[in-house]
């Protein structure tokens, strides 16, 4: 079993209530990790995956090895039948069956290079390392997709929503640098996997990539999709259409508490980390309806649920 999008998951409601059990029990499966090793590896930066998924290991019982592949690692060579005169040392078909030899699993994050969309699309490193590692590979954020955030997300919606069918709104917030689609496309597919009120709202040039929207409601006015909202999801991403570009930082779009007040006294979420008083204010993000600390908690839930559902493939 892999767990590399949101795709994997079978059945959210019975995984959410898993995770909770999971969170109330959280060292009942000590003996499942004895004696198994999970590899995470970085070609990114990372604080709350990097240490939630160590922390879920752990509860698991099982030895983590971190490597920061991009600044530890040999230059990965991932082209077939490249002749290797230049910059790329080792070849992925090597370095993928290797890690296995110490690795009873492999968690990966390969950030969108947001240059050549194709190429982003393609999933190359997560898709090589699936191709050619010989265990089960977890996606850590990838170029498309952040299939544990949004697993988190979907525990943090479950345990604060007080009607069965929520307002959801997943809005675009300004941002200086260009950022990639894989939070927000992750956690569309799994808004899309449950019922509730969804609806996505970004600016003119910024919708995401319609295979991932399909009929997902998709506004161009954050006044108008907040009404009546119960959850503010803010995230920034680049451009899809005009791909990776930073088309607008219009502060017009920052949440702050004269927009949250157009909610039904919303939930705000941000997967984290977040610039403050760029993509929100201070006073929506320390308020008491901010759900990002709760969020960041629950990665540790979301990604033991993973490894216990991997691990018990392995028995
Ligand atoms: N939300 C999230 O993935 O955080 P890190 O980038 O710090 O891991």
């Amino acid at each position: 079993m892999n767990y590399l999008s949101v795709n994997d998951i079978d059945n959210l409601g019975d995984w959410v209530n898993q995770a909770i059990e999971i969170k109330n029990k959280p060292f009942s499966k000590q003996e499942l990790g004895k004696n198994k090793t999970i590899g995470l590896l970085f070609f990114n930066p990372s604080l709350r995956t990097r240490l939630s998924t160590q922390k879920a290991a752990q509860n698991l019982g099982m030895q983590t090895m971190v490597m920061n592949f991009d600044k530890e690692g040999w230059a990965l060579e991932f082209e077939d039948g490249t002749i290797m005169n230049q910059g790329k040392s080792e070849h992925i078909k090597e370095a993928a069956k290797v890690i296995s030899q110490f690795c009873d699993i492999i968690a990966i994050r390969a950030f969108a290079g947001l240059v050549d969309k194709e190429k982003d699309l393609q999933e190359q490193v997560l898709t090589n390392f699936v191709k050619y590692a010989t265990v089960p590979i977890v996606n850590m954020e990838s170029s498309t997709g952040h299939p544990l955030q949004a697993l988190a997300d979907a525990i943090t919606l479950a345990e604060n929503k007080t009607k069965p069918k929520p307002k959801v709104v997943l809005t675009w917030a300004p941002h200086p640098k260009a950022l990639p689609h894989a939070v927000a496309n992750s956690f569309v597919q799994m808004m899309q996997m449950q019922d509730a009120e969804f609806v996505i709202v970004n600016p003119e040039g910024y919708d995401l990539d319609p295979e991932i929207t399909k009929n997902t409601t998709v506004l161009h006015h954050q006044n108008l999709a907040f009404e009546n909202a119960d959850f503010i999801y803010a995230k920034n991403w680049s451009s899809f259409k005009n791909y990776g570009k930073v088309l607008s930082q219009d502060k017009n779009w920052e949440i702050t508490k004269d927009k949250m007040k157009q909610t039904n006294n919303a939930k705000f979420m941000h997967c984290l980390p977040v610039r403050r008083n760029v993509v929100v204010a201070d006073e929506v993000l320390d308020g008491n309806n901010s759900l990002v600390i709760e969020q960041a908690n629950n990665r540790t839930f979301a990604a033991q649920l993973v490894m216990q559902k991997i691990l018990e493939t392995l028995k």
